[in-house]
């Protein structure tokens, strides 16, 4: 059951048992998800959100997702709407984060959600994180596994990197899927999208079959600050590397294999391209490259929610 670290364990009866246990004791576990991996606690307990915030030195002020099995589950927490329908039917469980109205009769940890009146939601597609929602008997408040500002983590060796041994359990699902973060969606007035993600803005406007909001929302990502994804050595965006201590992250077929060339996708692939960026900036890191260049990226699609990861990582 125990790998490389003897806090990181393959997903079996024994390890679901033993995280299952933990998380009904307040403590909290490193676990995959399809878009990143995330640090989960008892979204209704003070006492583990209260570690989520400490583990990950997050500031009170930014507000955590909270995952549900299914909307069944979320219905005294939140308070649902047309628009929330449409989106469950068609893209849940999977990588979408909905922001709804706090239900009066919630649960939810008023520090959970830096005592907005709001609440951001997700029912994550992952096999082994859906595996642990159905048996517990609350929901999870999980953001990404990952010091504050940092990169996220795609992998359960990148989980351990940031929380090493104080971690007591990390699972391991192998390389998360999807590799960004899920998209978020405020519903709370006419939907606006606050953070973008693999489901694009156009996925998003055929489902609602009309064009969303272009007004400021009201409530914005309190999380979505500018330095945000910062790899720990300069990100400098539409230049070339100035010389081989640099390394170079490049898109599609017309570059060549060059040692400090990092290509997030030969085929020119966005979805390729988006799982592959955390874990090709952190090889960069550990590479021990000074500063990293990157080349143009196409700004449609998955590519929206690629190039704005990159202009935070580079403030
Ligand atoms: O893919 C994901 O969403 C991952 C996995 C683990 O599920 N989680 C994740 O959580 O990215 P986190 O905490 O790193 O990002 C949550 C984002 C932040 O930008 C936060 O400000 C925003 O969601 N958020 C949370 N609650 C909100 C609310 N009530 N209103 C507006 N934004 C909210
Ligand atoms: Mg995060």
């Amino acid at each position: 059951m125990k790998t490389v670290y003897s806090n990181i364990y393959s997903f079996n009866k024994k390890a679901l048992k033993k995280t299952l246990k933990s998380l009904n004791q307040d403590s909290l576990a490193g676990l995959p998800t399809e878009t990143v991996y995330g640090l989960a606690g008892n979204a209704y307990s003070r006492k583990a959100v209260e570690k989520i915030f400490k583990f990950k030195k997050r500031s009170k002020k930014n507000p955590l997702i909270v995952h549900y099995y299914n909307f069944e589950d979320a219905k005294n927490d939140v308070i649902f709407n047309k628009h929330f329908f449409k989106f469950y039917k068609k893209l849940c469980p999977g990588p979408i984060t909905f922001v709804l109205k706090k239900n009066k009769k919630t649960k939810i940890d008023n520090f959970a959600t830096a005592k907005l009146n709001t609440v951001a939601i997700r029912f994550p597609s992952n096999r082994i994180i859906r595996t642990i929602l159905k048996y517990l008997k609350f929901p999870l408040a999980m953001p990404s596994a990952n010091r504050s500002s940092r990169l996220s983590p795609v992998s359960a060796l990148d989980v351990f990197e940031e929380f090493k041994k104080k971690l007591k359990i990390i699972i391991d699902g192998g390389k998360s899927r999807i590799g960004i973060e899920s998209t978020v969606i405020d519903l709370t007035e006419r939907p606006k999208i606050l953070r973008p993600g693999i489901i694009s803005l156009n996925d998003i406007k055929k489902i609602l079959k009309t064009d969303l909001s272009k007004k400021k929302s009201s409530i914005k990502a309190p999380g979505m600050m500018k330095k945000h994804y910062y790899p720990g050595i300069p990100v400098i965006i539409g230049k070339k590397p100035e010389n081989s201590n640099h390394a170079y992250i490049v898109f599609g077929r017309k570059f060549k294999n060059n040692k400090n060339y990092f290509n997030l996708s030969k085929k020119a692939d966005l979805k390729e391209a988006a799982a592959n960026l955390y874990k090709i900036m952190r090889k960069i890191k550990k590479k021990g490259y000074k500063k990293i260049f990157v080349s143009k990226i196409p700004n449609l699609g998955p590519g929206i929610a690629i190039n704005d990861r990159l202009f935070r990582a580079s403030k």
